[in-house]
């Protein structure tokens, strides 16, 4: 039911302090500092010799997967990689008992990724699931896994599947990391910093009346910039393929860093670009960039971390999110984007929930 709200997607955009505290809930052991996984059916010793992660998944799924391997490698220091599952499954990637897989899936149906796992599995790859329908196919295939406990998704656009995928990305990546070189106080310090993601969505979620205008006021745009920088890249292409899937409105997402290598030809007035740009390492690089959008006449919106005023100097148009570690970054700064997206199909007058064209699940090729 979607209660008071008009569309399943902005309900969905909503349970999202929830759904993350039920994918956290029972995983964390606050005293050693350690994720427990139990389904993963693995042992600390077996886990310790996996040596190369490859993760693979279609569309959202893909995405988060893309800030698992930032996750796992800043976290980990284990050598991880990304496959879009219709690419992997007709690949021939080499692999060896040390390789482990994840698929990420909401549906656990999805054709191209049930055949990325099903190959890996065949080369003799070991295989776990991160999938949110319980009982689906890749939940009973897989050599294990880890359900995402996000509730059922009805709007056609991933939302919260997104930030629990995420979710299990971190805690993957504290499981390894603690297997590995971090310590007791390391994984504490990491518990404390997950546990705080879900008010601090609840707080940008009551900002809701201020990215709604920001959204009216670019709904005419001819097409949008996504720029994002490390984690934050694969949330650009999340916040594109939000806004193409609902809103017919075409987008493409960059690292930052390439806007002088082709991008920036596109850049004139009915074109906004949409910076995420938080206060991390790379944040100084990001106002560059964004500079040399506004010189260019093309309007920009900006995603950054509160206490960052100095944008306002640069453009009206800029939402603030919590501060937090790079790692969990993603969860917050998407939230605005998944409200953007929405607010302006709505003020296109598509139908948010069922967009043209497109299943919630693809089980065919
Ligand atoms: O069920 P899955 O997570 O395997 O689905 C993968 C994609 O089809 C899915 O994420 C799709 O891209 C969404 N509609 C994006 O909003």
């Amino acid at each position: 039911e979607k209660g008071d709200f008009p569309h399943y997607m902005l309900k969905e955009i909503f349970e999202q302090p929830n759904s993350l505290r039920n994918a956290m809930r029972g995983r964390l052991s606050r005293d050693d500092g350690m994720a427990i996984l139990g389904g993963l059916n693995m042992t600390p010793q077996e886990l310790r010799g996996i040596d190369r992660i490859i993760l693979s998944g279609c569309g959202t799924a893909f995405h988060a997967a893309m800030v698992g391997e930032y996750v796992i490698e800043t976290l980990a220091r284990v050598p991880t990689e990304v496959e879009i599952a219709s690419e992997f499954r007709y690949r021939n990637v080499p692999a060896d008992k040390n390789t482990l897989q994840f698929v990420l899936s909401q549906s656990g149906e999805t054709i191209d990724t049930l055949a990325a796992m099903r190959e890996a599995r065949r080369k003799g790859i070991k295989c776990l699931g991160i999938v949110n329908s319980v009982g689906s196919t890749i939940a009973r295939e897989s050599d294990g896994g880890c359900y995402i406990h996000a509730g059922p998704e009805i709007g056609v656009a991933a939302t919260k599947t997104f930030t629990s995928q995420v979710m299990i990305m971190n805690l993957l990546g504290m499981l390894f990391g603690r297997i590995h070189h971090l310590s007791t106080a390391d994984g504490m310090e990491m518990i404390d910093e997950m546990e705080a993601i879900p008010d601090k969505i609840a707080s940008i979620l009551k900002q809701t009346d201020r990215i709604k205008a920001i959204a009216e006021k670019h709904a005419n745009a001819e097409g949008m910039l996504f720029m994002g920088r490390q984690a934050n890249y694969p949330v650009a292409l999340e916040g594109a393929l939000k806004m193409k899937e609902i809103s017919y409105i075409y987008a493409s997402g960059h690292p930052s860093a390439e806007l002088k290598h082709g991008v920036i030809a596109l850049v004139k007035p009915d074109m906004p670009s949409i910076f995420i740009a938080p206060d991390d390492a790379v944040f100084d690089k990001n106002v560059s960039n964004i500079e040399e959008v506004l010189a260019r006449k093309g309007p920009v919106v900006c995603v950054t971390t509160e206490g960052r005023t100095e944008l306002e100097r640069l453009t009206e148009d800029v939402i603030y999110v919590p501060d937090c570690p790079s790692y969990l970054s993603p969860l917050l700064t998407v939230i605005p984007l998944q409200l953007l997206s929405y607010y302006t199909a709505v003020a296109r007058g598509c139908d948010v929930d069922k967009p043209r064209n497109l299943a919630k699940s693809v089980t065919v090729e």
